[in-house]
């Protein structure tokens, strides 16, 4: 035999000098929930160690981050119920305690990058993405609320603005909307290739941002479809976007590579909530190894191509193999 490819694997040294693909924490987006308050760590049932946090804790928990070399974070708000409306005007009113806070946190951690979410969801009173009428999803009435938000937002001192809402258009939007708010050096990570997916549960729960009624099926796109994320592609990159996002991640690693092999802007890969309970229930039943599983499925969505992963496991990793 002339090839005998394990001769490579023979030992460790060998294996890491021919790694392909490597994981480091900068790779790696912590998600971070907010509430209103004080003194609140509250564990999200569905997602062992990950909490809704008040402001004060919240400070703290991001300090142990960064001390790991964690710095990259998105944080998503879960807002009373009475705050919310048809329009989701919270979402870009001066007192939003989401906007205050990431005020604070950018003056305590200047070095952090902060990204943020933008979609009617949290806010509104019927779950939605989009501005709702008559049961239908209204894309172009939509649009000059979420440029609200994303300049409120920018000003607030995001990093990042992060559009998950999938409505058509709102890229071009949102990149208008910061630039003649003077909010030019604010980039735009879009959810690009988002999927209307069912993995997405203990994120709702986390957030009570389930949609009242119906699902998210007209904006949302079908997970049946892989060339329909080039269209979304081409579109957000034309539009302005600095990064692309996919999805989920771990089952749409095909659509993650498909991204990365026919575009050049940075991808990011959303490991979402419930891609992550299947492992922390699995690991509880004692089907499998949290410890080995865990870093097995954040480098297979490295391997697929994606530059950073947002992950519920971020800090976890940074604390093991950081
Ligand atoms: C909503 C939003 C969702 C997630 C991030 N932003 C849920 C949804 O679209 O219904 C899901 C993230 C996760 O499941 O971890 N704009």
């Amino acid at each position: 035999m002339n090839q005998r490819p394990r001769r490579n694997r023979r030992t460790p040294a060998l294996r890491n000098m021919v790694r392909e693909t490597r994981m480091t924490v900068d790779n790696l987006i912590y998600p971070l929930f907010l509430v209103d308050g004080k003194k609140i760590k509250k564990e999200v049932k569905s997602l062992p160690g990950n909490y809704r946090w008040s402001l004060d804790l919240l400070l703290g928990e991001i300090e142990e981050c960064m001390d790991l070399g964690l710095r990259n974070f998105i944080l998503f708000p879960a807002v009373r119920e009475s705050l919310k409306d048809k329009k989701a005007t919270y979402s870009h009113h001066p007192k939003n305690f989401y906007l205050k806070a990431a005020k604070t946190i950018k003056k305590r951690f200047p070095e952090c990058c902060l990204i943020s979410d933008v979609a009617m969801d949290p806010y509104s009173s019927d779950g939605h993405d989009g501005l709702v009428k008559k049961g239908m999803i209204l894309n172009d009435l939509t649009l000059p609320i979420l440029g609200k938000m994303a300049v409120a937002q920018a000003r607030a001192g995001f990093d990042l603005i992060g559009p998950s809402d999938m409505m058509d258009g709102r890229i071009g939007f949102i990149r208008r909307a910061l630039d003649q708010a003077g909010c030019e050096d604010t980039g735009i990570m879009s959810y690009c290739a988002k999927y209307a997916s069912a993995f997405y549960g203990p994120f709702r729960d986390a957030l009570d941002s389930a949609p009242k009624a119906g699902d998210k099926k007209t904006y949302q796109m079908d997970p049946a479809n892989k060339r329909e994320a080039l269209i979304e592609a081409k579109l957000d990159i034309v539009e302005g976007a600095d990064f692309l996002m996919v999805k989920p991640a771990i089952h749409y690693l095909d659509v993650i590579h498909s991204l990365r092999e026919n575009t050049h802007l940075p991808i990011a890969a959303y490991h979402v909530s419930g891609e992550c309970a299947m492992l922390v229930a699995a690991a509880q039943k004692g089907w499998l190894d949290f410890d080995q599983a865990m870093p097995e499925a954040l480098l297979s969505i490295r391997r697929a191509g994606a530059d950073v992963i947002l992950t519920y496991f971020a800090k976890m990793w940074a604390a093991k193999y950081g």
